[in-house]
């Protein structure tokens, strides 16, 4: 007997959970291409976000909208949307426009319910370096920017270290939304919001990426291999040089890793300070 529709999204979906919960397998769209499910925008009357001028410095501010109450009844474990359709997104030609496309975005329904804020990333539209991190915090989710708890703190010294203020670099994450509890992106969160991160590459054109952590690395170089094998040397994102390294929050559990972290954001620096000349 054949299955119907919902039967075989709840099957992919105990997959996905599955593999989420022993971590050794990343699922991708293309493994499940031949499943319908819609993409689904809200529109809302919600307020456009700024390109303020900082100084001389063009920032991309926090996006401007309703805030939107957590629902402490909602199900968190329901299936999230596994496929959706290569959208077209050429008609977005600036970050500004971008946003709008995206800020409704409901294609994991249980983190659009659970979210405060979509965060699109925070900084200079034309940077030269973008920092990709994983998902909002707790704090990112309430203000709508990335990394503003202790991690963003903590980052924002590592790029001071290095010489690049905050305002300088794009910095962005996997995912847009905060997953509940701070917990691991699940591999379809991934596939549902990559292409967004993908977009905002493809729009910013940085010179450099710092990836921050397993999940940004992973993600970017479409890799399995743990973050000991992807950090020290760089990588190629579309012809962009990446880097991984820890993620600002590991060394806050772990301060042993910050020496390691120190190595590469030199390397960083001096491959930035190479390409300039
Ligand atoms: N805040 C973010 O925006 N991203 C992270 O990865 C961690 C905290």
């Amino acid at each position: 007997m054949s299955k119907d529709k919902p039967e075989i999204i709840s099957d992919i979906y105990n997959y996905l959970k599955f593999y989420n919960e022993y971590k050794n397998y990343p699922v991708y769209a293309n493994e499940v291409e031949h499943i319908d499910a819609s993409f689904d925008f809200q529109e809302t009357s919600a307020g456009k976000p700024d390109s303020i001028i900082a100084g001389e410095k063009q920032v991309y501010e926090k996006p401007v909208y309703e805030m939107k109450k957590a629902n402490e009844d909602i199900v968190v474990e329901k299936p999230v949307s596994i496929y959706s359709p290569r959208k077209d997104f050429s008609h977005c030609d600036s970050l500004d426009k971008f946003y709008e496309e995206i800020k409704d975005c409901r294609k994991c329904s249980h983190l659009a319910e659970t979210r405060n804020n979509l965060v699109f990333g925070y900084g200079n539209p034309a940077a030269e370096i973008v920092v990709v991190g994983e998902a909002p915090g707790a704090e990112g989710d309430k203000q709508g920017k990335p990394f503003v708890g202790r991690a963003g703190k903590l980052l924002t010294d590592i790029l001071k270290a290095i010489e690049f203020d905050r305002e300088d670099v794009f910095i962005c994450n996997i995912l847009k939304c905060r997953p509940p509890e701070n917990r691991n992106p699940l591999p379809g969160e991934i596939m549902n919001c990559e292409p967004y991160l993908f977009k905002q590459l493809e729009l910013i054109k940085p010179k450099m990426i710092l990836a921050l952590g397993t999940f940004a690395g992973q993600t970017l170089l479409k890799s399995k291999e743990p973050l000991g094998k992807l950090r020290g040397s760089f990588h190629e994102y579309n012809g962009i040089k990446l880097l991984v390294t820890y993620h600002p929050a590991a060394l806050l559990r772990n301060p042993n890793w910050k020496k390691p972290t120190w190595e590469d954001v030199k390397l960083f620096r001096k491959e930035f300070d190479s390409m300039k000349k």
